[in-house]
């Protein structure tokens, strides 16, 4: 079916108390392990562009990979524009037929991102399409650790990495979180569609081990009303169930991702642990053929194992079985014909 825009499917997630996933295009096996996962789940889905992925695959491409997909998927899939970096970009974009945006002016002072946000939605909505804006800032791990420390870390238990990490950026995230009556003002001024907004996750973690401020997503939701996108959200815990299992506690004012979507996330972005897991799955299969020729026979483990996380999500956020209607033709027999 053609793209949709984000609007709806957030829209339809906030009135249900579910979470839409976010997934990133990085090429052709990750958006295949989308499609697919959400297919068989049955749940609306939204791949995005990355920076690195316009830097990587070039805007034209990707864009290709997204529509060729949608296409032939019988759920909604929204082209979304992740961290766009500029008006221009966000323009850009729009041209390239993207059916949902993104302005990261987090790095920006607060005026200029109000300007520019409000700037950029009053065009997008011009022509229909809806405004994803950050506010506070989501830091990346990189900004705390160097890569010497964070793979010392990644070899300590779970709760020894928290621990190590709540005492190296702890406090730092905390200042960093998103101001619940400075985000009334932005969403006045600026007209955006959803918020992303700063709500204790860290970028590009490894591990999901980590746990989000409950009382600042429920601030908020309460000051904005708007569907709330969880960026960083690879390294968050994601049940009260696995913390326990990893031997990870929680302060009162915390929540995992199941926790969270309760109370108002509706887009959560996941990508790191999902590259992560494809590459897994590749290397352990060209470990156990390492005379293997054919690149597809390596990656398509990967793929496998990506779909499967994705699986998994989907299920945690509520959005498996949102989508009624007939799947299509059952291509799972042919789809890796080898
Ligand atoms: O914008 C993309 C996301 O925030 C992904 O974050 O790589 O930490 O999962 P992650
Ligand atoms: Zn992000």
């Amino acid at each position: 079916m053609p793209l949709v825009t984000s609007k709806e499917l957030l829209q339809q997630a906030q009135k249900e108390g579910y979470a839409i996933g976010a997934f990133n295009a990085n090429n052709m096996e990750c958006v295949k392990a989308v499609i697919e996962a959400a297919e068989e789940e049955r749940a609306p889905v939204i791949l995005q562009v990355s920076q690195g992925a316009i830097r990587y695959a070039g805007l034209k491409m990707a864009t290709a990979m997204v529509n060729a997909a949608a296409e032939e998927a019988s759920v909604p899939v929204v082209l979304h524009l992740d961290h766009g970096t500029s008006f221009l970009q966000n323009v850009q974009c729009i041209h390239a037929g993207f059916t949902s945006l993104m302005y990261d002016g987090s790095a920006e002072p607060l005026e200029k991102n109000i300007e520019t946000s409000a700037k950029i939605t009053e065009i997008a909505h011009a022509v229909g399409l809806p405004v994803e804006a950050e506010l506070g800032n989501i830091p990346k791990i990189e900004d705390y650790l160097s890569t010497e420390e964070a793979n010392e870390l990644r070899g300590r238990s779970p709760a020894e990495q928290v621990d190590a990490l709540r005492a190296k950026a702890g406090p730092q995230v905390e200042a960093l979180m998103a101001d619940p009556g400075q985000a009334q003002e932005f969403v006045s001024r600026t007209g955006i569609d959803s918020l992303a907004a700063a709500v204790g996750s860290i970028h590009g973690m490894w591990d999901d081990i980590w746990p989000l401020r409950r009382d600042r997503i429920e601030a908020l939701q309460k000051a904005t009303g708007l569907p709330l996108v969880c960026h960083g959200s690879s390294g968050v815990i994601r049940t009260r169930a696995e913390a326990k299992a990893k031997g990870i506690e929680l302060k009162p004012n915390e929540c995992t991702l199941e926790e969270a979507v309760k109370i108002g996330l509706c887009k959560i972005n996941v990508a790191t642990i999902i590259s992560i897991t494809f590459l897994r799955g590749a290397r352990e299969a060209w470990d156990e053929r390492p005379m293997e020729k054919d690149l597809r026979k390596i990656l398509l483990p990967g793929l496998k194992a990506a779909k499967e996380l994705v699986r998994s999500y989907m299920r945690l956020f509520g959005s498996s079985g949102k989508v009624t209607g007939p799947a299509r033709v059952d291509a799972s027999e042919v789809k890796h014909a080898e």
